[in-house]
């Protein structure tokens, strides 16, 4: 099939690689050419593992290229994919700017059939808003088309992203038009091989299936995350309340971990986006608020440790941060809490030692020239004349450290552990204060 994925970002460029790879003939258009460049010249413009590899192997093949061309990116493809970035707007809401411009292009350029799938997270009653751009435009040049639009949210995670894409759980397909379902069908069949997993439901419900996903994940951990504060103040443990309640098969182990709070792209826009959309038809959405406010406050957590065994004034301090993306596998520093913890350090007075495996290019990009910023190659150099040690992002590598070492190079040996990485036994055995989250704080005075 010829595809167009409009939008080769995290989603656009797993989905025109996986889409590729299942032998389709895909072209991935962008705005930026930046990104196009280094696609042509056969790199890679994010870190995902494995995209590389699936990639590389498809532009081999001749099934897989990249443009900013946009006319002959809306020639190609009989279905043009909208993978666009969703920001959220000024007040919350998700701006719908670039998959409207996205659809005008389509509408403006299209001499035949096309199908054009939102990828895109976007509000319910977008669909509606894409067609419309469309024939705005078709009728603007007074031609004459058929075509059709179709959501179809992406539940890929990143750090998973082409694993998730080439075995979803689920594939929604939201439309009304039985030509585009045969051929959502035909181009997903490929993917489902074991079992059926695509569900057809109508273009509203599929819109809203994808803000409820995200919103209810994130409810999970804000709601972890709230308890996690209870059980430090009340002596309980919550990685054991974790097992005691995630045993129960209608809660489940996933999700459930209490840190230091979300971030990514996705959850904090998501539940803004869904909040706003909600208040435009009159209905509030008072758990979602909760879960909103509850994840801001968690991300000064860590920092509020930090002040209650330092004081508000950090002047002079210097911390050891391991872990800046949001999440382990991505380089991906969008509302990353890291970003908190780090501005809140440097307004108290306090410098920075940073360390994380594939994101620190990316946090040099956002802070820029920031003198109290500094980066270490490896998680060890970071300590060197540290005071403490503050996690923030669970990477494999933080897991089993060398706690002598860290006793041994940190001038106030601690470690503020925002992911709770560790068994608190273990660490205060080699002789270090432990302070994670939702449990005991393990001090030596
Ligand atoms: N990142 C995720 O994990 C994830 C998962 C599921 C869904 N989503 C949703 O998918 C959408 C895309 O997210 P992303 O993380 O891939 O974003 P991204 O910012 O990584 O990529 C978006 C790309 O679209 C390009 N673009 C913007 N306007 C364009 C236009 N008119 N024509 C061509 N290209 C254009 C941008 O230059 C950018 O490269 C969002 O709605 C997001 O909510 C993201």
């Amino acid at each position: 099939m010829k595809i167009t994925v409009v939008g080769t970002g995290y989603v656009g460029l797993v989905t025109g690689a996986c889409l590729a790879e299942m032998g389709n003939d895909v072209l991935c258009l962008d705005v930026d050419p930046n990104k196009i460049r280094i696609l042509n010249e056969g790199g890679i413009p994010i870190h995902e593992p494995g995209l590389d590899l699936v990639v590389a192997r498809n532009v081999q093949a001749g099934r897989l290229a990249f443009t900013t061309d946009i006319e002959r990116a809306v020639a190609h493809g009989t279905v043009q994919f909208i993978a666009v970035g969703t920001p959220p707007d000024e007040d919350g809401s998700a701006d719908l700017q670039y998959v409207v411009a996205a659809a005008r292009n389509i509408g403006r350029l299209m001499t035949d059939y096309k199908v054009v799938v939102d990828k895109s997270t976007v509000p319910v009653g977008t669909a509606d808003k894409v067609r419309a751009a469309i024939a705005d435009e078709l009728a603007k040049r007074d031609f004459k088309v058929d075509f059709a639009v179709v959501s179809n949210p992406e539940f890929l995670k990143e750090g998973a992203a082409v694993d998730d894409f080439m075995r979803p759980d689920r594939i929604i397909i939201g439309a009304d038009d039985e030509q585009a379902i045969l051929l959502m069908r035909a181009l997903y069949a490929p993917f489902q091989r074991n079992h059926e997993k695509l569900l057809v439901m109508d273009v509203r419900s599929a819109e809203l299936t994808k803000y409820a996903a995200n919103a209810m994940l994130a409810t999970r951990i804000s709601f972890m995350n709230e308890l996690a504060l209870l059980a430090e103040k009340m002596g309980a443990d919550i990685e054991h309340v974790r097992r005691g309640i995630g045993s129960d098969p209608r809660i489940g182990y996933d999700f459930l971990y209490a840190g230091c709070g979300y971030g990514g792209s996705c959850f904090p826009k998501d539940v803004k986006a869904l909040i706003k959309t909600a208040a435009t038809v009159g209905q509030g959405l008072k758990v979602l608020t909760a879960v909103e406010d509850a994840n801001d406050a968690q991300k000064l957590v860590l920092v509020e440790k930090i002040v209650q065994r330092y004081g508000a004034d950090l002047t002079g301090k210097r911390f050891a941060v391991w872990g800046l993306a949001f999440k382990p596998n991505t380089d991906d520093m969008r509302e990353a809490t890291s970003r908190v913890v780090l501005a809140e350090l440097f307004k108290r007075g306090a410098t920075v030692t940073a360390y994380d495996p594939v994101a620190m290019d990316e946090t040099k990009r956002i802070f820029g020239d920031e003198p109290r910023l500094s980066y270490a190659a490896n998680p060890p150099d970071a300590l060197k004349g540290a005071d403490a040690l503050v996690i923030v992002t669970e990477w494999k590598e933080f897991r089993s450290p060398d706690f002598a070492r860290i006793r041994a190079d940190l001038k106030d040996p601690v470690i503020f552990d925002g992911r709770n990485l560790y068994e608190p036994s273990v660490v205060v055995a080699a002789g270090i204060d432990y302070l994670p989250i939702g449990r005991a704080q393990m001090t030596r005075a």
